[in-house]
């Protein structure tokens, strides 16, 4: 049974055996594997795209496979079934969610925005269909400010769910969005304890951030972007070591681009030394086997609220070109 095979990591020669099997099935099913870079290496490098959310949804908008695989979180594939409702998008895991979608549930947000009246409603792309649905554009973290900036100065906002992404682009753009409460656990944990002594051991590294990390913490970045922002900087700086403050799997490709230059990711506290998100790290070589060749569990959501959940995603795409 996959559930009990899951936790263990697959010897080399399994694992060899393994990616040639998905390999073969995406061959023989015209099937694309989307690949979010917090996934694990394995899976990033048999991908046939890794990238950041707007990368992907880009992708999933413009793929002519019959089966989308999305290696990454439950958002993600949602949007890919938003944009391809006759295709079939699986998941290796149905479980691996996203805590700062989960920040905002649709009742509550349905009450939050019955109190506002007159708001434009801006969903950050990390929310559920649900969401999405109630919302009249969708960002990313990479086109957040380009965004906010199409509309007019006095164009009262809502921004949801992640109110530390939120706060960044009212910094930026000297707008007052109302913030949704809502953030990442992963990113909302790192401390600035951790990046100074980081920092006080490396005066030679220049430091790099996510936008869902604090306010506090991106005071302390030389650089803020998105997880394809933060690797594209990484490339052509010519820096030689940095202090990275998001989640470890991003380290891959920063690594594979710049084999000479040293990666610190921020340790999220002095127990763990990692930033694993824990969804994300759900997905696995056997599970996302299982899945191709089960081609379950599949992304089912009714046509009318991919009808409504779709507008907005399309207005983002529109306006990131
Ligand atoms: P990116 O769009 O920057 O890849 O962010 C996705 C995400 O979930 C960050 O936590
Ligand atoms: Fe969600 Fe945070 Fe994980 Fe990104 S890193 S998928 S925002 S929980």
């Amino acid at each position: 049974m996959i559930n009990d095979i899951q936790y263990k990591k697959p010897s080399i020669s399994t694992r060899k055996d393994i990616t040639e099997q998905i390999r073969k099935l995406k061959k023989e099913k015209n099937a694309i594997l989307l690949a979010h870079y917090y996934q694990i290496p394995e899976i990033q490098d048999m991908a046939d795209f890794v990238g950041d959310s707007l990368g992907l949804s880009q992708e999933a908008l413009n793929t002519n496979a019959d089966i989308i695989v999305f290696a990454g979180v439950h958002f993600m594939a949602e949007t890919a079934k938003i944009l391809n409702p006759d295709k079939k998008v699986i998941l290796p895991d149905l479980n691996a969610g996203c805590s700062l979608a989960d920040s905002c549930p649709p009742d509550l947000f349905k009450k939050f925005l019955k109190k506002q009246p007159g708001h434009v409603v801006m969903s950050y792309i990390n929310c559920s269909a649900e969401i999405k649905a109630l919302s009249d554009v969708i960002c990313t973290s990479s086109n957040a400010v380009k965004i906010v900036e199409s509309f007019p100065k006095d164009q009262k906002i809502i921004f949801a769910p992640d109110k530390n992404l939120g706060s960044y682009i009212n910094s930026i753009t000297g707008r007052n969005m109302v913030l949704w409460e809502g953030s990442c656990e992963v990113h909302d944990i790192i401390k600035t304890e951790a990046i100074i002594k980081l920092k006080e051991e490396n005066p030679d590294a220049k430091m790099i951030a996510h936008p869902e990390c604090k306010a506090v913490i991106l005071a302390l970045a030389d650089f803020i972007g998105s997880t394809t922002a933060l690797i594209n900087y990484t490339v052509k700086d010519s820096a030689k070591k940095y202090i990275v403050a998001t989640e470890t799997g991003i380290l891959h490709q920063m690594k594979k681009n710049s084999p000479e230059k040293e990666f610190l990711i921020v340790p999220s506290d002095e127990i763990c030394a990692c930033n694993d998100c824990p969804y994300m790290k759900m997905n696995t070589l056997p599970k996302l086997l299982n899945c191709m060749e089960q081609e379950t569990p599949e992304i089912v959501l009714s046509p009318e609220l991919i009808e409504k959940a779709k507008k907005p995603i399309l207005r983002m795409l529109e306006l990131s070109k």
